[in-house]
């Protein structure tokens, strides 16, 4: 299918071109021109079963879900204040949608279910089409039974790009996956959604994956500058990510710029959907090889290496200042003396389990909601999706937001449509960063800030998406 359209696009341009070198009707050509282009996706992206070399080469491979049978799918590619077009065509045998995770998007296109858009049918299409104000390292992915369709492998990285990006040598994305696998290599399906991951830290894997290989190596040259968009696809790991050997910089935080600064202990933990940009000098002598490591609070995995290439020793952009990435077009300026004050607080679990917990408008024991719904947890006491919006915000008003974490876990707090700035935490120092996926520990408490500017319906939600389908998310609105 993805064949036929291209060679129709091709068709088209040639009949355009002819046209052009008749020189007939040459008046007529700008609009057409104009409407041929306009008339082109940049992507066609087809969700379809695939299969996968998550274990090492001979062990099986798996079966997985992805974005043109691949996990993670293609890297897909925007130019920042251009028109974009991605047209999905649903090759699963189940609905599905995009979410273009912090893309600051018309809420039409952010690809939730039944509150942005109807969920696309089984051999169905959707038109994506929005302009990326923000340049930067976002992803997408399933937003349909996220649960299991993110865990099946249905994300990929998307990069929009700066129109000056910065000098590197090599701009390289490292994806991070987590999977849960069975002795015969396929995923473990059972446990898809089960109260014990809901309940926890949510779904956990055995074999994680950096671009979807179970090791993956990056060539470079000694001497090199690069860029690294680190992008953390897993359910529910959090991870610490290292370069032994190298002293990266910190760039970018979810795609937003960052005054840049060394990254010390902690500041390349990813919590799921978060991303890190990282600009590194390759200093390394030719020849050499170092570990990408992850710590994933139990363990140091090795997910690849970086080579360093033996016969070429060139000066490149290496030693040169690392200057901070031009600023994305955000409304920094909030006024928090005139702002809105909403309060997030996060109970249930286990090992804090709550007693009882409004459901649907209905209050529920906590043993009926978590046998019954699967609930358990609950943002403000409300357990799911409410009908009626957390807070409903005039566009341009500004909102402050207490997230509480009274439960024993760690909750990747992500907001629709919007970043938001950490303005204080009852513990350690803030970091006033612009971010779209808020990591808060058990017992702490962070506000954040931010100027709702962007119409619609968004999501807030637990990115461990076994939280989220286990009752941690709720909704805003800006009118
Ligand atoms: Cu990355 Cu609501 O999701
Ligand atoms: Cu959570």
């Amino acid at each position: 299918m993805a064949d036929l359209i291209d060679l129709k696009q091709k068709l088209s341009r040639r009949i355009f071109l002819s046209g052009v070198s008749a020189g007939a009707f040459a008046g007529l050509m700008p609009s057409f021109a104009g409407r041929a282009l306009a008339g082109t996706p940049a992507y066609v992206v087809e969700p379809k079963a695939g299969r996968a070399q998550l274990l090492d080469p001979g062990e099986p491979k798996t079966g997985i879900w992805g974005y043109d049978g691949h996990a993670p799918g293609p890297i897909l590619r925007a130019k920042q204040g251009k028109p974009f077009w991605v047209k999905l065509r649903n090759g699963l045998m189940e609905p599905t949608t995009i979410h273009w995770h912090g893309i600051r998007i018309d809420n039409a296109m952010d690809g939730v279910p039944d509150l942005t858009q109807a969920p696309v049918p089984p051999g169905g299409t959707f038109d994506y089409r929005f302009t990326p104000q923000d340049a930067g390292t976002y992803w997408y992915h399933s937003h349909y039974r996220g649960y299991e369709q993110v865990a099946r492998g249905l994300n990929g990285v998307f990069i929009v790009e700066e129109e000056d990006p910065p000098a590197v040598d090599r701009d390289i994305v490292l994806a991070f996956d987590d999977w849960r696998l069975m002795e015969n290599g396929e995923i473990h399906s059972e446990s898809f959604g089960s109260i014990r991951d809901r309940s926890h830290a949510g779904r956990l894997g055995n074999i994680l994956t950096l671009n979807g290989a179970p090791s993956y190596d990056v060539t470079v040259r000694s001497g090199e500058k690069v860029r690294l968009r680190l992008v953390n696809v897993a359910n529910a790991r959090v991870l610490d990510i290292a370069f032994p050997g190298h002293t990266p910089k910190v760039v970018a935080l979810d795609g937003q710029p960052v005054t840049p600064f060394d990254a010390g202990k902690g500041d390349l933990v990813l919590a799921p959907g978060q991303r890190i940009d990282l600009i590194m000098d390759m200093g390394a002598g030719p020849g050499q090889k170092t570990p990408i490591e992850v710590d994933t609070g139990r363990e140091t995995i090795v997910a690849g290496h970086i080579n360093y290439r033996k016969d070429v020793r060139t000066k490149l952009h290496s030693g040169e200042p690392i200057s901070a990435l031009p600023l994305n077009p955000l409304p920094i300026n909030v006024d928090l003396n005139e702002a809105m004050d909403v309060d997030i607080v996060m109970t249930g679990g286990a090992m804090s389990f709550f007693e009882q917990a409004v459901y649907r408008g209905k209050n529920f024991p906590a043993r009926e909601l978590v046998r019954e719904h699967g609930q358990v947890w609950a943002l403000n006491g409300v357990a799911g999706m409410p009908k009626a919006p957390l807070f409903r915000a005039a566009r341009g008003r500004a909102v402050k937001i207490r997230l509480v974490n009274n439960t024993r876990w760690p909750h990747g707090m992500h907001f629709h449509g919007h970043h938001v700035r950490e303005i204080a935490r009852n513990r350690g120092t803030v970091r006033p960063h612009w971010r779209d996926t808020v990591l808060v520990q058990p017992e702490e408490e962070i506000m954040v800030a931010f100027l709702a500017d962007n119409p619609g319906k968004w999501l807030i939600h637990c990115h461990m998406l076994e939280h989220q389908v286990g009752g941690m998310i709720t909704w805003f609105e800006v009118a």
